[in-house]
């Protein structure tokens, strides 16, 4: 694993800030709720994904500001995606997608760094399944992003596996955990990590 890799991982892990209040206050400290995700939030989610901790966080590597706006064109103009901006006391937060990879439909989401230990991408996602209902859905998650796993486990997600996924052009070499929300009755079956929307 190369260094630079092994010292953004720890950074990560120590920039977090557990919050202070217990899960089910801080969730009233901020009032969260999604809409579509304009043009014009492009600039400041492309900010948002060029934060260090962040994609240390996340194993991905930032997109350049170029690439992101390519990037996000298509995830506007794509009918099968299902973008939504986070405002947080009506200021854009962060983005969470509904999108579909080898006919599996995945949830993702990003929160910018000062916003994160307040809720926020636990409401979002509550938010996006009361909008979007087709099940199963899944995720995939680098093993050390404990605050992403606590997310989709106190939304319902199940883990159904881990692996070991190499370094790509997007990823960082990473162990991953997949993770479903089943519809009632159904059981998972192993997923393939997929590119991010975000
Ligand atoms: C991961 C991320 C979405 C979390 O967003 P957030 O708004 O801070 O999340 P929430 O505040 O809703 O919940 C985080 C939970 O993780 C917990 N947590 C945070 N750090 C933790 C740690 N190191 N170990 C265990 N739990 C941790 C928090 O206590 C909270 O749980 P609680 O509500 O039971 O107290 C945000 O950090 C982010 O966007 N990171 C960069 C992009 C990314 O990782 N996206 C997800 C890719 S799968």
């Amino acid at each position: 694993m190369p260094t630079t890799q092994r010292e953004g991982r720890r950074t990560a892990a120590e920039a977090y800030h557990r919050p202070m209040a217990a899960p089910d206050t801080h969730q009233h400290r901020v009032t969260v709720r999604l809409r579509p995700v304009q043009p014009a939030d492009l600039p400041t989610l492309c900010a948002f994904q060029q934060d260090p901790d962040s994609c240390a966080l996340a194993a991905v590597k930032p997109r350049t500001t170029d690439n992101f706006l390519e990037h996000w064109r298509g995830v506007l103009a794509d009918d099968t995606i299902i973008p939504r901006a986070i405002l947080a006391d009506e200021t854009l937060a962060g983005t969470i997608s509904r999108f579909n990879r080898e006919g599996e439909h995945f949830v993702g989401y990003w929160i910018a760094r000062e916003h994160w230990g307040k809720g926020i991408a636990t409401r979002a996602l509550q938010l996006l399944l009361e909008e979007v209902t087709t099940r199963p859905l899944r995720a995939s998650v680098a093993s050390h992003n404990a605050a992403s796993l606590r997310v989709l486990e106190r939304c319902g997600f199940a883990i159904t596996g881990k692996r070991h996924e190499p370094a790509t052009d997007r990823f960082l070499e990473a162990d991953v955990v997949s993770l479903i929300l089943r519809a009632p009755n159904a059981t998972a079956q192993p997923a393939q990590r997929p590119p991010s929307p975000l």
